[in-house]
């Protein structure tokens, strides 16, 4: 019989859910919250407020386009954390009572272990393309930015993380700083495709070993700019793609430069990344080059897999659920995970 397993995903501002049979995916629905934009951010209690309206059409409709009634699921997986603990507790109460009403098991999900297994969501018609173990994941999003070492589907290493701020924090607040809008990533890269990105110089980081740092890079643009605007009111709107490519570019050279230091140091050569900074062209491009150029085997999600989805969630699901894992019905979401 087909392991059919129901993903739940609401770790932060997106409710989504998807359903996978034996490994191939057959529905991820997801309901993004604009209510957020109006507030710069994501505002914690609106999102658990929009979770609460939005989780059970979201799951009916995962079901419905998948093509499975409820009774026909096998497990649901749900995320645990990290994330923001109103969100999180929806998905997770959710998947307790459906769990409990339908008699089947659940099984939790690490968020960030989703993002890593993203390269595992098989689609059906879509070639099958994944890393082999070990592997190197440059997992980058508003809240993490880590090498991982990938031994198995349920087997990591951190090598190196940052020891501040996020790379996706430092687009965030770089956005909010020129008056871009939230969320700062993909205006950034848009603005960044039509600047020049050699134009100008911010301090870089000296971290030892594999980790980041993010915080120092975030004040020198905002000296930067303060400094060129005390000279000219009109600095930024006459610069700001010129500023976002260059910005752009020494973030991408921070991760890069560490990304290429782990693989030296480990010998790894598959080398994929997830999280949501990975939507970010410039990165996709830039790691597709170093690839080339070094002899990595290179993986990179498709855009509709970087950003919080359930399909990542389920496929972690799934080798949770293989492996035996179950979680107890007392079980509760957390903001902060350490392991795996
Ligand atoms: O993984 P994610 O959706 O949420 C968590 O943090 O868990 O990542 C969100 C982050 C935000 O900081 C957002 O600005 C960034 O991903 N992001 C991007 C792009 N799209 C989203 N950063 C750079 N370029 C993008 N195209």
């Amino acid at each position: 019989m087909a392991d059919i397993i129901l993903g739940i995903e609401s770790s932060c501002d997106d409710t989504s859910a998807a359903v996978i049979r034996d490994g191939w995916l057959m529905s991820n629905v997801i309901a993004s919250q604009d209510v957020h934009k109006a507030y710069g951010g994501v505002v914690p209690e609106l999102a658990s407020r929009a979770h609460e309206l939005n989780i059970v059409p979201v799951v009916s409709e995962a079901l419905s386009r998948a093509g499975v009634a409820a009774s026909d699921l096998t497990a649901i997986a749900f995320t645990r954390g990290p994330g923001l603990l109103g969100s999180l507790l929806v998905g997770t109460s959710f998947a307790k009572a459906l769990g409990l009403s339908l008699g089947i098991p659940i099984v939790m999900v690490n968020h960030l272990q989703g993002h890593i297994l993203a390269d595992f969501i098989k689609e059906p018609g879509v070639e099958v393309r994944q890393p082999s173990f070990p592997y190197l994941c440059l997992l980058v999003s508003g809240g993490n930015s880590q090498i991982v070492r990938v031994d198995s589907p349920l087997e990591y290493t951190i090598l190196g993380q940052t020891i501040d701020d996020a790379v996706g924090e430092a687009f965030d607040k770089c956005s909010k700083m020129m008056g871009l809008g939230y969320p700062g990533g993909p205006v950034i890269d848009r603005l960044a495709k039509q600047g020049d990105p050699s134009r100008f110089k911010f301090a870089m980081p000296r971290v030892p070993g594999l980790d980041y740092s993010f915080s120092g890079i975030k004040t020198s643009l905002l000296y930067f700019v303060r400094d060129r605007m005390a000279e000219d009111p009109s600095f930024m709107d006459n610069n700001k793609e010129d500023i976002c490519a260059s910005f752009q570019k020494a973030l991408i050279d921070i991760l890069m430069d560490k990304l290429v230091k782990a693989a030296r140091q480990t010998g790894i050569r598959d080398v994929t990344m997830g999280g949501g900074v990975s939507a970010n062209s410039g990165l996709r491009e830039r790691l597709a080059a170093e690839g080339r150029k070094r002899g990595w085997n290179v993986f990179i999600p498709p855009f509709k897999f970087t950003t919080d989805n359930a399909a990542m969630i389920a496929i972690a699901g799934y080798y949770h659920y293989l492996a035996g894992e179950r979680a107890p019905l007392d079980i509760a979401p957390v903001s902060r995970m350490a392991d795996f």
